[in-house]
C-alpha cells in the first residue's frame, strides 16, 4: 500500500547521501513516496568549525579498522563517495530551491540533481549559478530563484541546527518518520522491515494515505482498457491554480497527492494531454508505468522524465500525418489518419500492449475528448476547498458542450472527507441511459 514517509535531510552529510540512495532504492521496492523536509546542519549563525587532522596512530602496527560511517557504506554496498563537500558548504541556499521546486512539483528532480551534484560531482551547491544552472529544465522560471534567495522567501520551511531542530525531533540527518517511530542514520535493511511492517500493520497507515489504496474494478471490456480519470479541482471547478500553463500542485493537499500515487500504483499505463505535460516539467511517474502523452502538435520536451524514465514505456501519440522532432521519434505513435483515433489507440493499448487499466490525469481538454467519446468508466475528483473564479478557467472538462439530452450520468462510488478535502468516485452509469 503506497504511502509517503517523510525525511529530514541535509545536502551536506554523507549519511543523507546514503539516505538518498536508499530513498532510490524505497521507492523502486515499494512504490512508496518520500516527503524531503529541509534541515539545515550549519544555519548562517553558526560558525563552521575548520576540520581537525586525524592525529597519528598510537601503534602503527595496528591495523586500521572501519569507520562507522565506511561500516555504513559497506552494508548498503554502494562505494565510498569519490567526491565531498567542502567542509564549510552552506545549504540554504539549495534547500530554499527546493522548496521553491515544490510549488511545480519538481522537487523530487531538484534534490536528485542536488546530491548528485555533490557527491558525484563535487560542485559547489552554495553558488548561485551551479543552482540556477541545476534548475534549468526542471524549474519554470529558474531566474527568479535569485529573488526567492534575497528575501528567504521559504525560510520557514527550513528547519536549523541545533536547537529547533532538537525541538522537532529530529537529532539526527537523515530521519526517516516511518509509523510511529524515527529512524537516524539507519541501514537499508532496517528501513526496509519498518516500512513492510508498517505496509502490512492491520491498522494500516494513517487514513488519509489509505485512501485509494485497494480499489477493486470491474474487469476491462475486450477492446480497450478500463480507463478512469483523476483530477483536483477548486469548489468552482476550477483544476488550475495559477495560469493554464502553469503546474497545480498547489491546488491538493499532500493527502490528495498521496491518492494520486495510489491510483498511480493500481493501473498499468497513465495518460495526460500535451498542455499538462508541457505545463509540469519536473512531472515523473512510478518506473514501471507505460506512459501516453496525447498532442496534436507533436510538440513536448523528449528530455523530461516523462520520456527519459521509461524509454521503452513511454509513447507521444498524434495523428498519423503529424511529423515530430528526431529526438521524439523513438516515441512516436500515430493513430488515425486526419484527426486522432482514440478508439484505435485504446484497442492497442489492450490488446498489444495489455493495459487492463488506463489512468487519465487531464488535462480539461484530453478529459473532455474521452468523456465526448464515452471512453471513461470512472472519474476521481478531490474537491479541494479553493475557489479561483474565471469564465475561461480550464474545468474539469472542457471541449464543446453535450446537449441537454446527451449528459452522461454518473452513480456515486464512494465520498471520503479527509479535513476540508472531499475525495469522490463516480462510475459511469450506462444502464439507466444518458
Ligand atoms: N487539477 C488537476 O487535477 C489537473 C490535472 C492535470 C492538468 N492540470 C492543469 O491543466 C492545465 C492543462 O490542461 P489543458 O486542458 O490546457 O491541456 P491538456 O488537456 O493537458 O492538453 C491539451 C493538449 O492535448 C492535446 N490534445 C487534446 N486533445 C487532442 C486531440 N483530440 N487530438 C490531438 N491532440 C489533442 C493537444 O496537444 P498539442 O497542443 O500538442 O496539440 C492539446 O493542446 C495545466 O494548467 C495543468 O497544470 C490540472
Amino acid at each position: 500500500m503506497p504511502i509517503t514517509i517523510p525525511v529530514a535531510h541535509d545536502f551536506s552529510c554523507p549519511w543523507c547521501w546514503i539516505g538518498f540512495l536508499q530513498v532510490k532504492r524505497l521507492e523502486r521496492e515499494f512504490g512508496v513516496t518520500f516527503d524531503w523536509k529541509a534541515y539545515e546542519l550549519w544555519p548562517e549563525e553558526l560558525e563552521i568549525p575548520a576540520p581537525t587532522p586525524a592525529p597519528p596512530a598510537a601503534n602503527p602496527d595496528r591495523p586500521a579498522t572501519p569507520s562507522r560511517l565506511n561500516l555504513a557504506y559497506a552494508a548498503e554496498g554502494i562505494s565510498k563517495p569519490t567526491q565531498r563537500p567542502a567542509w564549510n558548504l552552506r545549504t540554504h541556499r539549495a534547500h530554499e530551491m527546493v522548496e521553491f521546486a515544490k510549488l511545480s512539483g519538481a522537487q523530487d528532480l531538484v534534490i536528485e540533481r542536488l546530491y548528485r551534484a555533490v557527491w558525484e560531482q563535487g560542485r559547489n551547491i552554495d553558488d548561485p549559478e551551479t543552482l540556477i544552472e541545476l534548475a534549468e529544465g526542471v524549474i519554470p522560471n529558474p531566474q527568479e530563484l535569485y529573488s526567492v534567495w534575497e528575501e528567504r522567501r521559504f525560510a520557514d520551511q527550513i528547519v536549523g541546527f541545533d536547537d529547533p531542530a532538537y525541538a522537532s525531533g529530529v537529532y539526527n540527518v537523515p530521519t526517516f518518520w516511518i509509523g510511529a517511530r524515527r529512524y537516524a542514520e539507519e541501514p537499508y535493511a532496517t528501513l526496509r522491515e519498518a516500512l513492510a511492517r508498517e505496509l502490512d500493520s492491520p491498522k494500516g497507515p494513517p487514513r488519509s494515505s489509505a485512501i485509494y489504496a485497494h480499489l477493486k474494478f470491474p474487469g476491462p471490456p475486450p477492446d480497450r482498457p478500463y480507463v478512469v480519470i483523476n483530477m483536483v479541482s477548486t469548489l468552482d471547478g476550477k483544476t488550475v491554480s495559477g495560469e493554464r500553463n502553469e503546474p497545480v500542485m498547489d491546488l491538493g493537499s499532500t493527502t490528495d497527492h498521496a491518492t494520486m500515487r495510489n491510483l498511480q500504483a493500481q493501473v498499468d499505463a497513465v495518460m495526460l494531454g500535451a498542455g499538462s505535460l508541457r505545463a509540469t516539467p519536473g512531472l515523473w511517474y512510478p518506473a514501471p508505468l507505460r506512459r501516453i502523452v496525447i498532442s496534436g502538435s507533436g510538440r513536448v520536451d523528449a528530455q523530461s522524465r516523462f520520456f527519459t524514465d521509461a524509454p521503452d514505456r513511454a509513447w507521444v501519440v498524434t495523428p498519423e500525418w503529424v511529423t515530430v522532432s528526431p529526438e521524439l521519434q523513438p516515441y512516436h505513435q500515430g493513430f488515425g489518419s486526419d484527426t486522432l483515433d482514440f478508439e484505435a489507440l485504446l484497442r492497442s493499448l489492450r490488446q498489444d500492449c495489455g493495459v487492463e487499466r488506463l489512468l487519465v490525469e487531464g488535462g480539461s481538454e484530453l478529459n473532455a475528448e474521452l468523456l465526448r467519446r464515452d471512453l471513461v468508466d470512472e472519474v476521481f475528483l478531490t474537491l479541494a476547498p479553493k475557489m479561483k473564479l474565471g469564465r475561461d478557467t480550464p474545468t474539469y472538462a472542457g471541449g464543446e458542450p453535450l446537449p441537454r439530452g446527451e449528459l452522461l450520468d454518473f452513480q456515486l462510488v464512494s465520498s471520503t472527507p479527509v479535513g476540508s478535502e472531499l475525495f469522490l468516485r463516480y462510475r459511469r452509469n450506462r444502464i439507466s441511459g444518458g
